[in-house]
């Protein structure tokens, strides 16, 4: 049985969008398999991507979203959110006023290439603090930047910037070297929050349980509470997260 109470804060659920939920069928599917693991809440991040829908009709997918699955009596909630690349289109999105960010707006879901190195990455984390936003940085075990230079994580968590497990990485989804990071970042207490990234409903019943019991026998109960649960909610209202004891 799922501890209730996770909030998801990376996750494709919202339909045609981006490269996530093809249908609402398939995000109805999706949101049921989030709902069994024990999620009651998820924040979808679309791709923020120049191609893809603008932030009002996201906001009018996600709201009907909504209303789908309170039809189909599937306890979800669902709020503000974005996956946004690390580049200059981004710095010019924030300057438009389309930044993006997560439910209460301090926080910033963001991206480094999954295969291409990210030299400046601390500069842009850095600029982003100065613009008034609080990195999140999604599956840095998945980046090259992180592969290459595995002390980065340390320098953007010490500079400020929250780190954002996937959990399927913990199974292996996303092959041995990224799980391998993973694990290791986890050991090292870098990692503030765990997420999902979910971006279809084939075997998620199946392996979200799978990865959240992967991550409970790597940290226990306690560190799993406060990456699934107490800094997803803290993130989402705008407050600071909890860090976990020096080791
Ligand atoms: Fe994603």
């Amino acid at each position: 049985m799922a501890d209730p109470g996770y909030i998801d804060l990376h996750c494709h659920l919202l339909p045609a969008v981006d490269d996530g939920a093809k249908s609402v069928e398939e995000s109805v599917a999706m949101a049921r398999a989030l709902a069994a693991a024990g999620f009651a809440a998820v924040a979808p991040s679309p791709h923020a991507w120049p191609e893809n829908p603008s932030a009002a009709a996201i906001a009018e997918k996600r709201e009907a979203l909504a209303r789908r699955l309170a039809a189909e009596g599937i306890a979800l909630e669902l709020h503000p959110n974005a996956e946004n690349r690390l580049d200059p289109e981004l710095f010019d999105r924030i300057e438009r006023d389309d930044a993006r960010p997560l439910g209460a707006g301090r926080y910033l879901l963001v991206e480094a290439p999954f295969d291409a190195p990210l030299p400046r990455l601390p500069e842009l984390l850095f600029r982003l603090r100065v613009k008034g936003f609080t990195p999140i940085v999604a599956h840095p075990e998945r980046c090259l930047e992180f592969a290459e230079r595995p002390e980065r994580a340390r320098e953007a968590a010490e500079a400020g910037a929250a780190l954002q497990a996937e959990l399927g990485a913990l199974l292996g989804r996303y092959g041995p070297k990224a799980k391998k990071l993973c694990e290791r970042f986890l050991d090292e207490g870098l990692y503030a929050m765990a997420a999902s990234d979910l971006h279809g409903p084939v075997g998620a019943d199946r392996w979200l349980p799978e990865a959240i019991l992967a991550l409970r026998r790597r940290v226990g109960a306690e560190a799993t509470g406060r990456l699934l649960a107490e800094n997803p909610a803290r993130a989402l209202r705008g407050e600071d997260l909890v860090r976990p004891e020096a080791g």
